[in-house]
């Protein structure tokens, strides 16, 4: 296996020393941020004079001939990606490519592609997250009229709506991009010329690298510079609490595509037979994306696990910090997209999640506030219709279905009036406080969410 070193070693080392150490196969997912950073180094050191405008050329040159020819040209028997970039300049520059590593290690050269990696990778899971924030926006204001009961401890609560309930995740999302956006804020610094760990004695310019390549600054120490990986770890929490957030989403559209919910039908799209049950629509990406989230959630802890007893200075360990990184942003891009499909294509039983909203006693809260509002201590109305709910229960008739006459005949107390205030649509009429499901209060926080998806990024709610 080539190498960047062994000069001091009398002996090769051992094959499976070689495999264990290997990382080329991952490093691939970041060979163009290893050009750039190489290219941004190789013009700073021409700048500089550390090597001469010829040699800068040439290796500039090279490096842009090997980001176009792709990474087929590499080679693969090599330890890491620095490797296999600089042998393949060695073979399209000759000896000049010996003078790229000058000023610079392949510890500061790593945590430059990594942050670089990590700000792209953040910036595209930005755009998801947009892109399914808009899919809740208008599917909330389409379906802001259309009733479905509202749940506490997966038991019937309050009717709300289906837009209203959909809205929630448009908020949930909003936060996950403003996390995102404070992430890129504290990695978009450089690491680079931070070299080993303790800087160079060449007349190095790392205000011009870090320029170059769209960082913010220089990080000032070099020693934290090729240390710190907490930017990787709040990635992977981002990731872990992202995928959190779709599978509660996952866990709802698979109770509510079931049987006994019956308020979805998935389309074909996203869902999948049995080689058994002829009759079987499996949401098998929901449960996926459920199933996965144990993974995000793994790869913050490993590598929280990891850095937790590192001295600093650079240490091997951290050759770790990459597959989670690669494996949470992955997964969390592609669990975005499907959660998108799924709702964009979502047969949604609108009339089926109405009528069920009829005699659950989900209205028993707006009784009591009628009654409350008639001058009654709340804790007295709520009394009242513990007592009126147990009564028809005992009767075998829902609330709905009382009269004027029974309500006389059970609770005397209750006016007939109300009566009124029973149905599942007039009790989302009624709650129109900021942030319920009424007409008014839903159009508000619409209008409100709208404004905010309007704007580029994702700014603060108020
Ligand atoms: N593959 C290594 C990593 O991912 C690259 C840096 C290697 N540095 C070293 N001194 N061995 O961390």
């Amino acid at each position: 296996m080539r190498k960047l070193w062994g000069g001091a070693f009398n002996e090769t080392t051992a094959e499976l020393v070689d495999r264990f150490g290997q990382s080329i196969q991952t490093d691939l997912n970041f060979w163009q941020e290893d050009i750039i950073g190489s290219v941004a180094h190789a013009r700073m050191l021409g700048e500089q004079g550390i090597i001469s405008p010829e040699e800068a050329k040439a290796l500039i040159d090279g490096l842009e001939r090997i980001h176009e020819e792709g990474p087929s040209y590499l080679k693969f028997d090599v330890e890491d990606i620095h490797t296999a970039i600089e042998v393949r300049l060695h073979e399209l520059v000759g000896e000049v490519a010996g003078k790229l590593h000058t000023a610079r290690s392949r510890n500061d050269q790593i945590a430059t592609d990594t942050r670089m990696f990590t700000v792209n990778e953040l910036l595209a899971l930005q755009d998801e997250i947009k892109k399914l924030q808009g899919l809740f926006l208008e599917i909330s204001s389409r379906e802001s009229g259309t009733l479905m009961p509202g749940y506490t401890h997966q038991q019937r609560a309050q009717p709300v709506t289906l837009g209203f309930h959909l809205l929630a995740y448009f908020w949930a999302f909003q936060r996950h991009g403003t996390r995102s956006e404070r992430i890129v804020t504290v990695t978009n610094y450089s690491p680079l010329g931070a070299a080993a760990l303790a800087g160079t004695s060449f007349p190095i310019d790392r205000e011009a690298t870090a320029h170059e390549l769209g960082f913010i600054a220089p990080i000032p120490n070099a020693l934290d510079a090729t240390s710190d990986r907490s930017y990787i770890m709040d990635a992977l929490h981002l990731c872990a609490l992202i995928m959190i957030d779709l599978s509660r989403i996952s866990q709802e559209l698979i109770l509510w595509s079931g049987k006994e919910f019956g308020f979805v039908k998935l389309s074909d799209t996203v869902t999948t037979g049995s080689s058994i049950m002829p009759q079987k629509r499996n949401p098998d990406m929901a449960e996926l994306i459920r199933g996965r989230t144990a993974r995000a959630i793994a790869n913050w802890t490993t590598l929280a696990g990891t850095m937790k007893a590192l001295p600093l200075g650079y240490n091997r360990d951290t050759q770790e910090d990459k597959p989670p990184l690669f494996d949470s942003l992955r997964k969390c891009r592609d669990s975005i997209q499907l959660v998108y499909l799924m709702l964009e294509t979502a047969d949604w039983q609108t009339q089926r999640m109405a009528e069920s909203t009829y005699g659950d006693f989900s209205t028993a809260t707006d009784l009591a506030d009628y009654l409350a509002t008639t001058g009654l201590p709340f804790r007295q109305a709520h009394e009242i219709v513990g007592r009126l709910v147990r009564h028809c229960l005992d009767r075998g008739i829902v609330l709905e279905e009382l009269t004027p006459e029974t309500l006389a005949e059970i609770e005397p107390d209750v006016p007939a009036a109300a009566l009124g205030v029973l149905s599942a649509a007039g009790s989302v009429a009624r709650r129109e406080s900021l942030g319920g499901p009424g007409p008014n209060a839903m159009a508000a926080q619409l209008s409100h969410a709208n404004l905010l998806f309007a704007e580029r990024g994702f700014p603060r709610i108020a």
